[in-house]
């Protein structure tokens, strides 16, 4: 599956995965030289000496970009999820001093290096997955030094690889305790120190919000991501996840690059969506981790003609997932996606809303040798089977990261 053409995808052409069968391509050094059926590239010249990868009877595609996570994060929650089992709801434990507070109140007290050799781990089960490219959030440090520990850990492991992971700025996940009583004093905080700082020192891309109930306003919001855009920091929102608050029309206002979840997004929210540059990025294992009902509404947006991309939104608190096959098998029978349609989200629409599709995203000459192969007969089957995982290579850059082949 090559996903190549036109990117970003919408409506239609979301099923289009431009499929090569008994394909094949030639990789030099980190990028794909050539691209066809086996035939033709067997028999170009640059081929000939080149060491041969058997892949047959496999399927593959471009490695996932995963364009949500909360990568950096010091232990799980789960106790908190034995408490929403017995009952309680998400917002009554983070009312009670549980929730983002909690991970925060740890992962200030964590060494460097405990939090970096645990997300280094995570990144090797991304890996293992199929993923090849994730986006990942600072915002359980929320003072200025941790915070910035997040965004160091992020960098050094983006040089390390084996993933390329992008950092966005979450320093408004949610008012730290030391603020609870002054929120302005917060946003002031956030809008001409460390945003600023942020993007001077190069440490992110993107400048992201929970703009929510319990978390910012949408006046809040709009400050933050104005002053993140002002330095150069790309705005992206979590937008109408628990409640219904405006933030994804202020993503269209801010021309953001995603809007993320939108579980409570209502038809108008969807026809402006549709008419905008905004990904839709969706992000199932909340609802299916929290155990709602309501998931984000995937058919109405791609008939409507927005562009969706799907993600994990990898957290301690509402979604404890790296993979990315589990999350088109949620789509699936959750949304109502077709598997044509989810693959489509998470690669290249998912590349586009990082604004890394002339790069990743899609198997094209040219791109990033970004690939992952599944051990499965057609690509229906890669979210058809569920609790398993049958990725038995990932390439990143033209290096293999993962593989179960014999
Ligand atoms: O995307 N919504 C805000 N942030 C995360 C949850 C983080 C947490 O609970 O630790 C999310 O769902
Ligand atoms: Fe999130």
């Amino acid at each position: 599956m090559t996903l190549r053409g036109r990117a970003p995808r919408r409506g239609r052409a979301l099923r289009d995965l431009r499929i090569i069968r008994d394909g094949a391509l030639l990789v030099r050094g980190d990028r794909i030289a050539a691209l066809g059926t086996r035939r033709r590239v067997e028999s170009l010249r640059g081929a000939r000496r080149a060491e041969k990868l058997n892949l047959g009877g496999r399927v593959v595609l471009p490695g996932f970009v995963d364009s949500h996570t909360h990568l950096v994060f010091p232990a799980s929650r789960a106790a908190e999820y034995e408490q929403r089992i017995a009952g309680a709801t998400y917002e009554k434990i983070a009312r009670s001093g549980g929730g983002i507070r909690s991970t925060v109140e740890s992962l200030r007290r964590a060494t460097p290096r405990a939090l970096h050799d645990r997300a280094a781990a995570h990144l090797r089960e991304f890996a293992a997955h199929g993923t090849t490219t994730i986006e990942a959030k600072s915002g359980y440090g929320l003072d200025w030094k941790s915070e910035l520990k997040i965004l160091t850990i992020v960098a050094e492991l983006h040089q390390e690889q084996p993933l390329d992971v992008t950092a966005t700025f979450l320093g408004a996940h949610v008012l730290p305790d030391e603020f609870q009583r002054r929120p302005e004093a917060y946003v002031d905080l956030l809008t001409r120190a460390w945003i600023p700082t942020v993007a001077t020192a190069g440490l992110a891309e993107f400048c992201d919000v929970f703009c929510d109930r319990g978390a910012f306003t949408v006046g809040q919001s709009r400050r933050i991501l104005s002053a993140g855009r002002a330095c150069g920091l790309v705005p992206r929102i979590h937008a109408e996840q628990l409640a219904h608050t405006g933030a994804a029309k202020l993503a269209i206002e801010m021309q953001a690059a995603s809007a993320d979840h939108l579980d409570k997004s209502d038809r108008d929210d969807i026809r402006a969506l549709a008419l905008s540059n905004v990904v839709c990025t969706m992000l199932p294992g909340c609802s299916f981790h929290l155990g709602l009902r309501r998931y984000a509404p995937a058919r109405e947006l791609i008939e409507a003609g927005a562009i969706v991309a799907l993600a994990t939104d990898f957290n301690p608190g509402t979604s404890p997932t790296v993979s990315m096959p589990m999350i088109l098998s949620l789509a699936c029978t959750q949304m109502r996606m077709t598997p044509a349609e989810a693959i489509s989200a998470a690669t290249i629409n998912a590349a586009y809303s990082l604004r890394q599709h002339d790069r990743v995203g899609s198997i094209e000459v040219g791109k990033y040798a970004d690939l992952a192969a599944f051990d499965v007969a057609d690509h229906r089957e890669i979210p058809y089977y569920f609790g398993v995982n049958l990725c038995s290579l990932t390439m990143k850059r033209g290096a293999i990261i993962h593989h179960k082949i014999p």
